[in-house]
C-alpha cells in the first residue's frame, strides 16, 4: 500500500470516511474488539506508553488495516495495539503516523484519526516530539498543548466545511491531566510543514505570533479529531529548544535520544492520565 498510485486514499473520488470505517472493520476483525473507548497517537519519545496504560489483547502492523501507509521514519513504529486498561476500558494505540511532509496529502495524514474515530474512540489522545520556545523549559519535559496555529496552509477539511475550532484541546481534559501531575505547563502548538527544522526567524515569528511549541503534526489530526466529534487532549514532548533558542545546531538524531532518555517518564505519565480519562 506504500505506492502512491495503488493507495485506496488518493483516488479523488473516493470517501475518506468510509475507507475509515472499513479500517476500523478491519481493526474490529484482527482484534476482536468491536469497540475502542480511547485512542492514543504515539509520538517520537511516548512509545513505552502502550505497555504500561494496560494489558495489550492485540497488536498488528498497520499496514494490514485499509489505508495505512508504511512509517517513513526509523523511530516511528508501525504498530497498532489494542489494550484494555485495569478499568475495563479500550484503547486503541496508534504507533503508525503518516506525516504532512511526506508529501501524500492530508486525506492519508489523518486516516488514523478518522479510522480511531470509526472504531467508536470519543477521546483522542495525540503526542509527539516538538521543539520548545518557552525559556523555562527544558529537554526531555512533557508538556501540554493549549490551542494551535496551524502553519501547514492545509487542512483535513474538504469543502465548505466550517467547523468551531474554540477548546479544541479539551479544557477538561487538561484538567484530568494536570489532576495527576499538577506541574505540567502548557503551550500552544505551531505546525509547520517540515521535514526542515525551523530557521531561527521562523522559530521567532512563531513566538511573535503566540506560539510556544514547534512541531510537524498535531494541528492538521486534530482538527480532524474535532469533525470527527472527538474530545482530544495533545502532549508534546520537548525534545529540543527550537532553532535559534537553542544556539546550537538541531539534529534528529538529538530529538530520537532527547526521547529515549525521557520515556521510561512520560510514559508512566501518560498511561496514569489514561487511567484517570
Ligand atoms: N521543530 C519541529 N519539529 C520538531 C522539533 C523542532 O524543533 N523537534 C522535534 N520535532
Amino acid at each position: 500500500m506504500s505506492d502512491t498510485h495503488d493507495h485506496p486514499l488518493d483516488d479523488p473520488a473516493a470517501d475518506p470516511f468510509e475507507i475509515a470505517a472499513a479500517a476500523a472493520a478491519d481493526i474490529a476483525r484482527l482484534t476482536g474488539v468491536d469497540r475502542h473507548d480511547i485512542a492514543l497517537t504515539l509520538g517520537s519519545g511516548w512509545g513505552r506508553a502502550a505497555e504500561l496504560i494496560g494489558e495489550t489483547t492485540a497488536a498488528l502492523p498497520a499496514t494490514e488495516v485499509t489505508g495505512f501507509s508504511r512509517p517513513a521514519l526509523e523511530g516511528h513504529v508501525g504498530t497498532l495495539r489494542s489494550v484494555v486498561t485495569p478499568r475495563g476500558r479500550r484503547v486503541l494505540v496508534i504507533g503508525a503516523r503518516t506525516h504532512f511532509y511526506e508529501g501524500h496529502g492530508v486525506r492519508r495524514v489523518v486516516h488514523s484519526v478518522r479510522t480511531a474515530a470509526a472504531t467508536g474512540a470519543k477521546t483522542m489522545v495525540l503526542t509527539n516530539g516538538a521543539g520548545g520556545i518557552k525559556h523555562t523549559w527544558r529537554p526531555g519535559q512533557p508538556v501540554l498543548i493549549s490551542d494551535h496555529i496551524n502553519l501547514t496552509g492545509a487542512s483535513p477539511l474538504e469543502g465548505a466545511t466550517f467547523i468551531d475550532l474554540t477548546d479544541l484541546y479539551s479544557m477538561r481534559l487538561r484538567d484530568v491531566a494536570r489532576s495527576v501531575d499538577p506541574s505540567l505547563d502548557e503551550g500552544v502548538y505551531c505546525q509547520f510543514r517540515g521535514p526542515q527544522y525551523e530557521t531561527p526567524a521562523e522559530v521567532h515569528m512563531a513566538k511573535t505570533i503566540g506560539g510556544h511549541i514547534v512541531g510537524m503534526s498535531t494541528a492538521l489530526e486534530a482538527i480532524a479529531a474535532r469533525q470527527a466529534g472527538m474530545e482530544i487532549l495533545g502532549f508534546s514532548l520537548i525534545t529540543n529548544m527550537a532553532a535559534g533558542i537553542q544556539t546550537t545546531p538541531l539534529s534528529h538524531q538529538e530529538v530520537i535520544e532527547a526521547g529515549r532518555e525521557a520515556e521510561p517518564v512520560i510514559s508512566s505519565l501518560l498511561a496514569r492520565v489514561i487511567g484517570a480519562l
